[in-house]
């Protein structure tokens, strides 16, 4: 799935479940499912339906029975299944949309049993044949007779329990029927809908991974339980059915009854459950040919008509064309399908052949989308792609080791970006986005290891959360380290071995480990130990070692590096806390050979130096470490930067500042040190080292702007940024013009944006004069795309009712998303309170902010000082409903709970905050448990650092303003 965003499952709200003992007509299903909804969680017979349906406990509990086991038992197979599906677009008249379906699976019995157990969840089998589902042998012996059938819902199963014992090596055959509801709740087969020329549209569409496509149909829905996939859609006619095989030709696709359409496809290639997908819309499309293979954009026909899909048709194919060569393996598929949807929750998913969206992941619009949304999209397309083979050809065999999966695809996204859009330097922007991003993470005594042990992830919950940061960007960063200490020519061999050895089948990480080793050995590479005993350091333990260098002595050392220095790790490790580090470093701007730390504390004469000669170790942030100098060398560094910067390569101008603010903020170097390293950027223009800053700056203004460091802070700021905003006045011809680089336009971003905070008279007035002009005539926006969040966002702080009103205009008339999207984040800006009240309320109207979209406008609003403790009243007293609606779920929701305590620095809030928990232990926090644990842990470290750094940094941004 495409990171940083969201994936959610219907599992706060726990679905009903029927076995129907009688044929029972759809409407009496329509009808118990509207009664049901009404009763909220409570499993009751229900008169008509006779439901069988067994209570377990929802901790698993010692038992024998198989159907009270999350994983499925090895007795049996699939091989191929028929599926069809006729989901309805209008709802019927009970109001409800559902879609009704068959499936036959074919099976062979690999262990003998007289039990079958089909994953089935939230949807109805009516059993056609009297009480029965039915199965029938492909072999020479009769199928046995079924004895009973039943849902076991907690472990979402269909059960059928059979007279007799099915036979080992025969094949059979499972039918069912049955009906679900078509929900708009973003999992398994659901609806997304949204308006064109005033008429309500409705697509069906899924998302099935993780655990969903039981949601769908009944299936065996583990990620190793490939088969093939027969799939069949019925669906109003004038619309278009698409899944991840090739739509057969016209001739194949024929009316059925008169108002419906048949559209059957082509065979798919051994896969997953988790990456199938089926989508009946009526989108446009746009398509080209690419030696061959045939790639369409789907979208809203007003999308497509406005040529928002070009972008992505242009790139897919080179970037396909890159990973092809990269991969040294062909494409393995007949067509590339990418499908761009109004209601999505993550960023986008992998489904084989036929990738889905979110909108503002697919659709590009010259006029109105900024250069990072080009990037994102960019990127995305890249991960989805990546995944074609590294993931769906090839498959992990079970969710514990996501993180190889979503981490790859999120370390070569880069590699495919750059090919994309040559001149980005976007593989740099990977030590920002993903390495950084995720120390703050794994530098907690609350993380966890990359490596899961499988029978750690049983329930779907537990799969729900490893989409985490820790996955995507802890697996991007070591996975880069290797290939980069390996060097990418060796790291491409073994992983194109491993594709091509393991192609339709499954695999577990150390696979690939065996594949890189041999390529490592064929080539001659020179390693102090085998690929499997340097990785097994990053992936079996968490968290990341502080390498410290003294170059007075030449000795060097490693300690496991944690944010608060107090905090307690019980969690053991095989290696102590030890790794084996990789470094590249260079000496007084020279590039040095390749080092390696394989002890706790080595002496290493080399990295001696003296007078104004340094060491400046981890290039390019290449290793998933820190690093901390004896003072001297520091000193060595802070002049190199004053006096002639561009000896220290651009990435690591950003590193000394992460690493040195970070090193403060565990103790292990004075804070005031940390904020010398902001002293050189008066004079710095580039993008990764303010952006660097101003993260780290945005943890001071987290813990100071509601106290007096507040004015102090503003005035240095404001003194560092205003030579860098007059730089891109000049640059840009009086704010006329577009800076050429792309990181530039980035940093002009930073420019406006941190000027206009600091209340620079020029910038606010710039601001407000642009976002007037609008409002003055909304046909004709002025602000340039790139600026467009930032501006906006002053000029709706700046300003009232008024202003916000016209926002809101905006983002409702909004036609491409990416604009919609800016906006907002952007009223969440608002500095009357009223306003961020009346905000927040609409995050629980779906018709005014998309549920997709409600957790992140919550954050964004708890991002604004103002915004910051309505938002937390507002999720207290919500909790409830928020978990139940978006429950389940892992991004969005331990980024919710992380997002709106962020401020979070006295006891009075520590307090609220384990109340806060205490309070909904019953209601629970679901994949949002362990976020909890996180604040909680960070609150405390918030606590203790103010405490210590406050009068010290006050005193420092005094004296750092020139008078
Ligand atoms: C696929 O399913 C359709 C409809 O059930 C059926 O007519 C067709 O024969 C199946 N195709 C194959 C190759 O099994
Ligand atoms: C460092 O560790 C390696 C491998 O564990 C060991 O063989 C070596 O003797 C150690 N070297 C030093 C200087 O401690
Ligand atoms: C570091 O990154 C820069 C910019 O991407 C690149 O030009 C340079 O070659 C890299 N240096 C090393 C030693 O990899
Ligand atoms: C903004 O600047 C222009 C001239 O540069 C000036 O005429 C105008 O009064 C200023 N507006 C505000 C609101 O300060
Ligand atoms: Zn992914």
């Amino acid at each position: 799935m495409g990171k940083g965003f969201y994936i959610s499952k219907a599992l706060g709200v726990v679905g009903i479940v029927f076995a129907a003992a009688a044929v029972a007509t759809i409407i009496a299903l329509s009808v118990v499912y509207a009664q049901e909804k009404t009763k909220n969680n409570e499993v009751k017979p229900t008169e008509g339906v006779i439901t069988t349906t067994k209570t377990t406990a929802n901790t698993p509990t010692p038992s024998k029975d198989p159907w009270d086991q999350y994983r499925l038992p090895d007795t049996l197979v699939p091989e191929t299944y028929d599926v069809t599906l006729q989901p309805e677009l209008v709802p019927n008249e009970f109001n409800m949309y559902i879609f009704k379906g068959h499936s036959s699976v074919v099976f062979k019995c690999v262990k003998e049993t007289n039990l079958i157990l089909i994953h089935s969840n939230k949807l109805n089998l009516t059993v056609l044949d009297g009480h029965h589902a039915r199965l029938t042998s492909l072999g020479s012996t009769q199928a046995p007779s079924i004895l009973k059938t039943w849902f076991q819902e907690t472990t979402q199963y269909l059960v059928v329990e059979l007279q007799g014992k099915l036979t080992v090596g025969e094949k059979y055959k499972l039918y069912t029927e049955f009906v679900g509801e078509l929900a708009d709740d973003l999992g398994g087969f659901y609806r997304s809908e949204y308006v064109e020329n005033g008429q309500k549209k409705v697509v069906a569409t899924t998302q099935m991974q993780p655990t969903d496509a039981r949601k769908a149909f009944p299936c065996f829905d583990e990620p190793a339980l490939k088969a093939v996939f027969n799939i069949t859609l019925v669906h109003p006619k004038d619309t278009v059915a698409l899944s991840n095989g090739a739509e057969l030709s016209e001739s194949n696709t024929h009316r059925d009854f008169c108002t419906q359409y048949m559209t059957t496809f082509a065979l798919t290639e051994r896969m997953s459950t988790y990456l199938l997908a089926f989508i009946v819309s009526d989108f446009g499309h746009i398509q080209s040919n690419a030696d061959g293979l045939l790639i369409r954009i789907f979208a809203r026909k007003a999308a497509i008509d406005a040529g928002q899909g070009e972008y992505a048709l242009n790139k897919t194919g080179p970037i396909l064309k890159f990973f092809e060569e990269y991969y040294n393996a062909a494409y393995p598929l007949p067509k590339s399908d990418q499908i761009a949807l109004p209601d999505f929750n993550a960023g986008a998913m992998e489904n084989w052949g036929l990738i889905t969206y979110r909108e503002t992941a697919l659709l590009y619009d010259p006029e109105m989308s900024s250069n990072g949304n080009k990037e994102r999209i960019a990127t995305i397309i890249a991960h989805e792609l990546a995944h074609m083979w590294f993931g769906n050809l090839v498959t992990l065999k079970w969710w514990n080791d996501l993180w190889l999966n979503e981490g790859f695809a999120s370390y070569v996204e880069y590699l495919g970006a750059h090919e994309a859009e040559p001149t980005w330097n976007v593989k740099d922007l990977i030590v920002l986005n993903d390495v950084h991003r995720v120390f703050a993470v794994d530098a907690l005594a609350s993380s966890h290891p990359l490596s899961s042990k499988e029978e750690e992830i049983m329930r779907p919950e537990q799969i729900s959360e490893l989409f985490d940061a820790i996955s995507y960007s802890k697996g991007a960063s070591v996975l880069r380290m290797l290939s980069d200490f390996i060097t990418e020519e060796v790291f491409k061999k073994g992983l194109s071995s491993y594709l091509n050895h393991f192609k339709f089948e499954n695999t577990v990480y150390t696979d690939l480990w065996d594949h890189l080793q041999r390529a490592v050995e064929e080539t001659g590479t020179n390693l102090p130990d085998t690929v499997h005993n340097i990785m097994n350091r990053w992936v079996l333990q968490m968290g990341f070692p502080v390498v410290t260098i003294n170059t007075a002595t030449g000795q060097i050392s490693q300690e496991h590096f944690l944010l608060d220095p107090e905090s307690v790790v019980d969690r053991p490790s095989e290696f102590n806390y030890e790794w084996f580090v990789p470094i590249q470093w260079m000496k007084t701007g020279a590039q040095q050979p390749i080092s390696w730390l394989l002890n706790k504390t080595e002496t290493k004469n080399e990295m001696m130096v003296t007078g104004n000669n340094w060491v400046l170790a981890n290039v390019n942030v290449s290793g998933y470490y820190r690093v901390n100098y004896d003072e001297q060398n520091w000193n060595n560094l802070l002049n190199q930067l004053k006096t002639d910067r561009q000896s220290i390569p651009v990435i690591n101008r950003a590193q000394l500042i992460d690493d040195a603010f970070n090193l403060a903020r565990a103790g292990i170097i004075p804070t005031t040190s940390a904020l010398r390293t902001t002293e050189y950027l008066s004079v710095e223009t580039e993008y990764m080292p303010w952006e660097s800053a101003l993260d780290n700056l945005n943890y001071f203004y987290l813990m100071f702007d509601r106290t007096e460091v507040y004015g102090p802070m503003q005035a240095y700021v404001k003194q560092q940024v205003e030579p860098l905003f007059n730089y891109f006045k000049g640059i840009t011809a009086d704010w006329t013009k577009v800076p050429d680089g792309h990181m530039e336009q980035y940093n002009q971003v930073n420019a406006i944006r941190m000027a206009c905070s600091t209340e620079v008279a020029a910038c606010t007035n710039l601001t407000q004069t642009w976002y007037r002009e609008w409002m003055n005539n909304p046909t004709r926006n002025p602000i340039h795309a790139n600026l467009r969040t930032t501006v906006y966002c002053s000029a709706i702080a700046a300003g009232g009712a008024e202003e916000w009103d016209f926002g809101w205009q905006m983002f409702k008339n909004a036609a491409i998303a990416s604009e919609a999207d800016k906006l907002r984040s952007a009223l969440a800006c608002a500095t009357k309170p009223w306003l961020l009240n009346r905000y927040l309320e609409y995050t629980l109207d779906p018709t005014k902010i998309r549920k997709q979209d409600a957790t992140s406008t919550i954050i964004y609003i708890a991002n604004n000082v103002v915004g910051q403790s309505l938002a937390w009243d507002f999720v207290r007293a919500n909790w409830a409903y928020i978990f139940n609606e978006y429950g389940g779920g892992s991004f969005s929701f331990s980024n919710l709970i992380n997002g709106i305590t962020k401020r979070f620095s006295t006891e009075f809030e520590l307090k609220q905050l384990e109340q806060f928990r205490d309070d909904n232990a019953d209601v629970g926090f679901g994949s949002g448990t362990l976020a909890i644990q996180q604040s909680i842990e960070s609150t405390k470290a918030n606590i203790k650092w103010v405490e210590q750094n406050k009068a010290a940094v006050m005193d420092w941004f005094t004296q750092a303003v020139k008078s």
